[in-house]
């Protein structure tokens, strides 16, 4: 999901319309209230759906839009700023579109450069050692190619062996410290950052060398793994171990596998299972379930039976968090893995090694074992209901009180009704209680009562309902494919008016990125100059830079399109302008019989736009009969 999409799908336009002093009152499925934009107090003729985020004002304004629009108009802002002022509500952090300069990228290429000179370094120690290389050989199981196609190496004891090479060959001890190849003492005192390891390369999901994560040899030295600090090419929750490599299998088996250890994915690869990755000591960030997201949606986490198991769930789930969360453990946290499936809409499993055995052991225990816990893995409440009973009395009350009592609110935090239902029947099934009773308890039971939510007093509209409205989804879809195909506008316009239908306009999005960037998609087929990406780029505005190149990775795979697509495309726009339409006859429906209740002056006017609406919605429902005839 994109930065915007994230921000609209976290701020619930009526807290926001309400905040900016608009009083509203629930009507049907929908907000009304007077229009913050035009003074007539009498009428109110501004209406807000939650579902879709959006608003219009049927009265004087007769304008519309999403949350960004709002804060535009209502501040005086313009998209940029209303961007930030709501990024900074959600708490979403923008990451600008680094337009790095060429001062930056080449010191960027540089230390780049010096971390490939210290792959190969460290590779020619590991070679002059056999002891290191019997050890990876014999207890690890490595072969020499996996060796070299890892990349690993060995740093060697002595606190100036790296030093002494690479300021030897001309670098600047100020550069090896800024590769974190070197640490400084308090005193000013430099020395080599990894000593007596071994060295295993870290990369970027595009194979750029990023930084190092270094494995003791000497079981009494700490910590065990040492990892490279933050430099501006190596984030650790922003980068995923092995990625490079696994990019292409993920798209090819449609599924990505997280394992939690440099050593794990290695030795998977080596058994054939590529489509392998792992965070490097830290909690799975949002970052990088979005980083695998690019190449699939399906993630299985592969999670040692003890921080996805007993332990950890028994503290309770919520403690779970901070209680695993330490370094070098996958912080199992139920609920807000959920919460990024659902945001994310990714499909999250859970696979539990058995037997206390890493993935890596396992794959040397038996190779086919480990296809078959990955096609095991089970979604993350299933998953914790299980390992909840495992080993338990599930006749005896208090077990069944304590398991609902932390099923329960992983299930309601679920977005989908549907899958609601299936889990409280679940549940209710593995503890042989009806299905009733388990509401009910879980209102009143003592150590069920749980904190307040944030929200709750309003029917509130999730932000996992606004992430998957469709008509966002729609309307990124038509922008993603014209921004990808501008020429296909000419066509799409020529169609539209051969069903009587008006031109595409910045209308038909409801969204202010979609419009801003349809606006230069229109501007681009009206310039002269063939080539429309190379203009299109040249006049983006900053604001929906992220979002253009969203929506260009989003259709990356698009490069034939035929009479098919452009059917396909037309079809979505009368069906987002029919639906368009249909709210509004509603909506005006409603007002007027406001309006003739308390005698207002506004009668005529929603009638008049109700008529062009319902003429329209005619039109649309005969050009998609068209369409479909032919
Ligand atoms: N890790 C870390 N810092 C630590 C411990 C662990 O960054 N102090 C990370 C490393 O990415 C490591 C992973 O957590 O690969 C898993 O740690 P662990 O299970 O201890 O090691 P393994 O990778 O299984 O290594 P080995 O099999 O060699 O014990
Ligand atoms: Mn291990």
């Amino acid at each position: 999901m994109s930065t915007l999409d994230e921000i609209k799908s976290r701020i619930d336009i009526v807290d926001l319309v309400s905040e900016a002093g608009v009083k509203l009152r629930h009507a049907g499925k929908n907000y009304t209230g007077f229009c913050p934009f035009h003074d007539n107090k009498r009428s109110p003729a501004f209406v807000v759906w939650p579902e879709s985020g959006t608003w219009r004002c049927f009265g004087q304004c007769n304008e519309g839009g999403d949350i960004f629009k709002f804060v535009m108009k209502r501040e005086g802002l313009d998209f940029k700023e209303a961007m930030q002022k709501l990024a900074l509500r959600a708490g979403v952090e923008i990451k600008e579109y680094q337009r790095e300069s060429p001062e930056q990228k080449e010191a960027y290429q540089n230390l780049r450069n010096l971390l490939e000179d210290a792959v190969i370094y460290y590779r020619t120690q590991l070679f002059a050692n056999k002891d290191i290389l019997t050890y990876l050989h014999e207890k690890r199981g490595l072969t020499d190619a996996t060796i070299e196609t890892f990349g690993l190496g060995f740093a060697p004891s002595g606190y100036d062996n790296a030093l002494k090479y690479f300021t030897q060959r001309g670098f600047k001890e100020h550069e090896l410290l800024e590769a974190g190849l070197l640490t400084e003492r308090e005193d000013g005192r430099r020395y080599d950052k990894f000593r007596n390891r071994i060295m295993i390369p870290i990369r970027d999901e595009q194979g750029r060398m990023a930084g190092f994560g270094a494995r003791i040899v000497d079981p009494n030295d700490i910590p065990k793994f040492l990892n490279s600090p933050e430099t501006p090419v190596f984030s650790k929750g922003r980068l995923l171990y092995g990625l490079d490599r696994a990019r292409k299998p993920i798209r090819a088996a449609d599924q990505a596998v997280i394992v939690e250890g440099y050593l794990d994915v290695i030795a998977l690869h080596q058994a054939g299972y590529e489509n392998v990755v792992s965070p490097m000591g830290t909690a799975l960030t949002e970052d990088q379930l979005r980083l695998l997201k690019k190449s699939t949606r399906r993630i299985v986490l592969a999670l040692d039976p003890d921080a996805a198991g007993q332990k950890a769930v028994l503290r309770g789930l919520d403690a779970a968090r901070s209680a695993m969360d330490r370094e070098g453990e996958l912080g199992f946290d139920a609920r807000g893995l959920l919460k990024n499936e659902a945001r994310l809409q990714a499909d999250l499993r859970v696979a539990a090694m058995p037997d206390d055995l890493d993935p890596d052991e396992i794959v040397a225990r038996d190779k086919e074992e480990w296809k078959r816990l990955i096609e095991n893995a089970k979604p993350i409440v299933t998953h914790v209901m299980d390992s909840l009973a495992a080993g338990q009395d599930l006749n005896d009350a208090k077990t069944k009180t304590q398991i609902a009592a932390q099923v329960l609110p992983l299930i309601e935090d679920l977005p989908n009704p549907l899958e609601r239902d299936t889990y409280r029947q679940a549940l209710s099934r593995l503890l042989k209680v009806d299905e009733r009773s388990l509401t009910a308890t879980q209102v009143q039971g003592p150590v069920l009562r749980r904190k307040p939510r944030e929200t709750v007093q309003r029917p509130k509209v999730e932000m996992t309902v606004a992430a998957v409205n469709p008509r966002l989804k729609i309307e990124s879809y038509c922008l993603g494919v014209l921004f990808r195909k501008p020429e296909l506008l000419y066509r799409l316009d020529r169609k539209l008016q051969e069903f009587g239908l008006s031109p595409l306009a910045v209308e038909d999005f409801e969204y202010t990125d979609h419009q801003l960037l349809f606006g230069v998609v229109r501007q681009a087929v009206q310039q002269d100059e063939k080539d429309h990406q190379n203009f299109m780029m040249g006049h983006l505005p900053e604001a929906v830079e992220i979002l253009s190149r969203e929506l260009l990775a989003q259709t990356e795979k698009m490069d034939t399109f035929d009479d098919k697509l452009l059917e396909e495309l037309l079809f979505r726009f009368l069906d987002l302008r029919r639906a368009h339409a249909m709210l509004n006859v509603n909506q005006l429906r409603f007002l007027q019989e406001d309006e003739q209740q308390q005698g207002g002056t506004n009668i005529k006017l929603y009638q008049e736009q109700a008529i062009q609406f319902t003429r329209l919605l005619h039109n649309l429902d005969q050009a998609k009969r068209k369409i479909v005839k032919r």
